[in-house]
């Protein structure tokens, strides 16, 4: 069956009678009139599969029974011949399994006729999306007298992943472990942080991967402290780490790995200290993943195990536990331990349940485990051969019956991997 179709039935499952309404994105300015590349919204498509602009889907269930119903921009030659085909009313209603289809022009009178004997309304209450505020007009002027955001039981649904959403990220990690073995070997002194970019993308594109999940991330010695440095605009150098946090989106699923590992290709004493004690944390954190731990658990294991490393070297003076009750360890891991991921980089699936409890993991979620230290040059606390130093090591991760997949466990990262692959041509 078509995965959108069941992500409906799904979402049906969740809907109480009423009339639930969801909308694409629309196109994003990045210059005068030139846009940034269109990429559909992530609960609309995950509930249509529409990759189309200008476009909404509508679901109606009532005592006797339920109706999808999709509205798409019409054949329209001329728009098609500057932008591109559109698959138009006929042919997506063969393609998309609805109910039915129309051309996005009846919406608004559609709508009032749906909405004529509904009281309930679902939709995304906080969207500023102009078709949405034509939405709430005409359900102003209906029945309607109960509304309900829509984003939260979508976001819910998307927490676990299906076998075919699995094999699409493990397909992005894949992509995105040529990129990253690919920088390795051709890292270099000679080059800038954006020459590698250009080599990632570049990896990226040509295996099949239209667009990266999120803006790379290459980072030469300090400029890894900067935890969203994306200028990537510096000269490598000879004797620094560059930390290198990039992944693929393949067919509209994430991958987001981070491997930090030496320009020249041979990690210093002190590189591999810090780089040794980040590689062990996350290793211990991603052995501790299965069903009915939470993030919180890995959170405080990190923490402690950075913490107690960060003592051992020297970074950090005093006793374990009030360092961690003073959040001592914050100056230099100040980040969460990771996050869901899917459809987005970050998949803004719940953390809480309804009660305000942690969210349990359960087989079919993926998350990133990413742990990292970052050391200031000008941190005149720390002994000076760890300044300037900023480690991430980031996997991703498949939450399974009994424990954990390591989605991305062929990407090398133990320091003798690392340095092999960066002498390989
Ligand atoms: N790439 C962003 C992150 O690791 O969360
Ligand atoms: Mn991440
Ligand atoms: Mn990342």
């Amino acid at each position: 069956m078509n995965p959108h179709k069941i992500n409906r039935d799904n979402f049906l499952n969740c809907m109480s009678y009423g009339v639930a309404i969801i909308t694409s994105s629309t196109y994003k300015t990045r210059s005068n009139d030139t846009d940034y590349p269109y990429r559909a919204d992530s609960n609309f498509w995950y509930l249509s599969g529409f990759e189309e602009d200008n476009s909404t889907l509508v679901f109606i269930k009532t005592k006797k029974k339920s109706r999808v119903i999709l509205f798409v921009q019409k054949r329209d030659k001329t728009q098609e011949l500057w932008n591109g085909e559109r698959l138009g009313v006929k042919r997506a209603k063969k393609k998309f399994d609805v109910d039915k289809t129309y051309s996005i022009d009846k919406l608004q009178n559609k709508l009032a006729e749906y909405l004529k004997d509904s009281h309930r309304l679902y939709l995304d209450l906080y969207s500023q999306n102009s078709r949405l505020l034509e939405i709430k007009k005409v359900a102003k002027k209906s029945k309607v007298n109960r509304l309900t955001n829509i984003i939260p039981i979508v976001q819910k649904l998307r927490l676990i992943k299906s076998e075919h959403e699995i094999t699409l990220i493990k397909r992005a990690i894949e992509i995105t472990k040529k990129a990253h073995h690919s920088a390795m070997k051709k890292a270099s002194s000679k080059l800038h942080e954006y020459q590698l970019q250009a080599d990632i993308e570049h990896t990226f594109k040509s295996n099949g991967a239209y667009s990266d999940a999120y803006t790379s991330i290459v980072a030469g010695g300090n400029s890894a402290n900067t935890l969203h440095y994306i200028t990537n605009a510096n000269k490598l150098c000879d004797g620094e780490l560059v930390l290198i946090d990039a992944g693929c989106e393949y067919k509209m699923y994430a991958s987001d790995i981070t491997r930090t590992f030496p320009v020249n290709g041979k990690f210093s004493s002190a590189q591999s200290e810090l780089y040794e004690l980040v590689l062990h944390t996350q290793e211990e954190v991603i052995k501790a993943i299965k069903p009915n731990v939470t993030k919180v658990i890995l959170q405080d294991l990190s923490v402690k195990l950075l913490t107690k490393g960060m003592i051992a070297l020297g970074i950090l003076k005093g006793d374990l536990e009030e360092l961690i009750k003073k959040d001592k360890y914050k100056k230099y891991y100040p980040h969460g331990i990771g996050h869901w991921m899917g459809i987005d980089v970050h998949d803004p699936c719940p953390y809480k349940d309804k009660k305000n409890r942690d969210i349990v993991f359960k087989e079919g979620m993926v998350l990133t485990i990413e742990p990292a230290l970052y050391v200031e040059k000008n941190d005149k606390k720390v002994p000076l051969k760890y300044r300037g130093i900023g480690i991430r090591i980031e996997d991703n991760i498949l939450v399974t019956k009994k424990g954990y997949e390591n989605l991305s466990e062929s990407i090398v990262k133990s320091v003798e991997d690392v340095e092999q692959m960066c002498r390989a041509i």
